[in-house]
């Protein structure tokens, strides 16, 4: 019986793998410049902390939690962001105590969300995160997001555009958050069943709603910025400013409320348009958050973060690279051995094992007895640059016959000088192309 992969996850092959660690690489490498330190965390967490953090009135807590009730009888959950591990490490650790602060963390590994599958947006995905927590500066709230758009820009992604909007202090959005529900409330009967529901439980997301019809309604709303107090109005001013002093382009949009309860102040996300104007949605996100580390238990201080999600920034490498997407599931070989007439294929086996220990280079064979011509074909599959030739005479000389596949010329080597002989013909070879 066949069974299938479950619905919203995906298997990678090694081209889909070897493009996801490579865009790793490169985020690692910005995230070393930026004096981000890495942190790997559990992929359970107790379904309590998202509650606590996401928040309960979240679409992520309410709907898409892969929740379940381990043998303990604890309620876990498959994590669905990574933020809220971050801080819980942080409170749990003390770690406020040990570092100077900030903590600067980057992260990166599977999520698990019950969404709805479609392009870009899947059950099982993988983020790339950092987190700055316990200095409160707009200045650390504009390096991450400077941070972000350095990232994409490294990766190969231009023309990125950054959206970015103010959620205010506690008193600027409480205040909004009961001018907002006046709004919606006259309106409420022309609008979606998602919006009736958010009206009831947080009334901020429906700014958040694509419908068109909802739409027309949503620009007409009070804007949150005319509902600022000083300091926010400050604040984000500030970090405006230093993202101009960095060149940093971007656009004020009042609408991003962003789907997770913990921010508050600034939030932004990068958005990617394909020529025809597709888009997968954001490439990452992310906000300062003022309560979050207070909220799970540690002290009154705040942080800022975003994580990009690798496999929208893989898919958008994909169209602008115009790269196919066929997949090719042979594992590469530079050195292929290839036992003649009647040795045993044991001793060729020796013979490889022996040269792996030197290490350098990739080497391998096919662990059956097959003809010459078999094992030649096999050869070209794997897409081999050497063979090595094991017959009677190479093991009474203790030799080997190394021919190159893209020149055609072939040498005898003594085994005792292989290692040498191997190295300046894998350089000769990158030469050669
Ligand atoms: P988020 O907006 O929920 O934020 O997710 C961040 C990114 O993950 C999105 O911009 C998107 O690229 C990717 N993503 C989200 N859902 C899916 C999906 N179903 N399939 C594929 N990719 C997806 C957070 O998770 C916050 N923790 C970000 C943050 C960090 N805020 C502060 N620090």
């Amino acid at each position: 019986m066949k069974i299938n992969v479950v619905k919203g996850t995906r298997d990678l092959g090694p081209k889909e793998t070897a493009r996801f660690q490579e865009i790793i690489d490169k985020l690692d490498s910005i995230s070393y410049f930026y004096c981000f330190t890495e942190v790997t965390l559990p992929i359970i967490e107790h379904a309590q902390l998202y509650k606590r953090s996401v928040g309960e009135t979240s679409d992520i807590v309410r709907k898409e939690m892969y929740a379940f009730e381990d043998k303990g009888k604890r309620l876990l959950v498959l994590r669905p962001e990574f933020t809220a591990s971050i801080v819980r490490t942080f409170v749990n650790n003390k770690i406020h105590a040990l570092i100077d602060l900030p903590f600067k963390v980057h992260y990166h590994g599977p999520i698990f969300r019950y969404e709805r599958p479609q392009a870009g947006r899947y059950r099982q995905f993988y983020q790339y995160g950092v987190e700055s927590i316990g200095v409160n500066s707009p200045l650390i709230d504009a390096e991450v997001i400077t941070y972000g758009y350095a990232a994409l820009s490294f990766i190969g992604i231009e023309n990125v555009i950054l959206k970015i909007n103010t959620l205010g202090d506690d008193d600027s959005r409480n205040k909004y958050r009961e001018i907002i529900s006046e709004y919606f409330q006259k309106h409420i009967h022309k609008m979606c069943h998602d919006c009736n529901e958010r009206l009831q439980t947080n009334p901020l997301r429906i700014l958040d709603c694509k419908i068109p019809s909802d739409q027309e309604i949503i620009k007409k709303a009070p804007k949150i910025h005319d509902y600022l107090s000083l300091a926010s109005r400050e604040r984000f001013n500030e970090v405006t400013k230093l993202l101009d002093q960095s060149d940093i382009p971007f656009e004020i949009d009042q609408t991003l409320v962003r789907g997770l309860d913990y921010y508050s102040e600034i939030v932004f996300e990068y958005h990617y348009y394909s020529d025809e104007g597709k888009t997968l949605g954001a490439l990452g996100a992310g906000g300062h958050y003022s309560h979050l580390v207070k909220e799970l238990g540690g002290p009154d201080l705040p942080g800022v973060g975003l994580s990009f999600g690798v496999d929208r920034l893989v898919e958008v490498l994909k169209e602008i690279e115009e790269d196919d997407n066929e997949e090719d599931y042979n594992s590469f070989v530079l050195f292929y051995l290839i036992p003649v007439g009647d040795v045993k294929i044991e001793d060729v086996y020796d013979v490889l094992m022996e040269l792996r220990k030197q290490g350098g280079y990739s080497y391998d064979m096919y662990h059956e007895k097959k003809p010459l011509k078999t094992l030649i074909q096999k050869a070209k599959k794997r897409d081999a640059r050497f063979l090595i030739f094991i017959g009677e005479d190479e093991l009474k000389n203790n030799t080997l016959t190394i021919k190159n596949m893209k020149t055609e010329e072939q040498m005898v080597v003594n085994r005792q000088d292989a290692k040498q002989v191997i190295r300046s013909l894998f350089f000769s070879s990158m030469r050669e192309g």
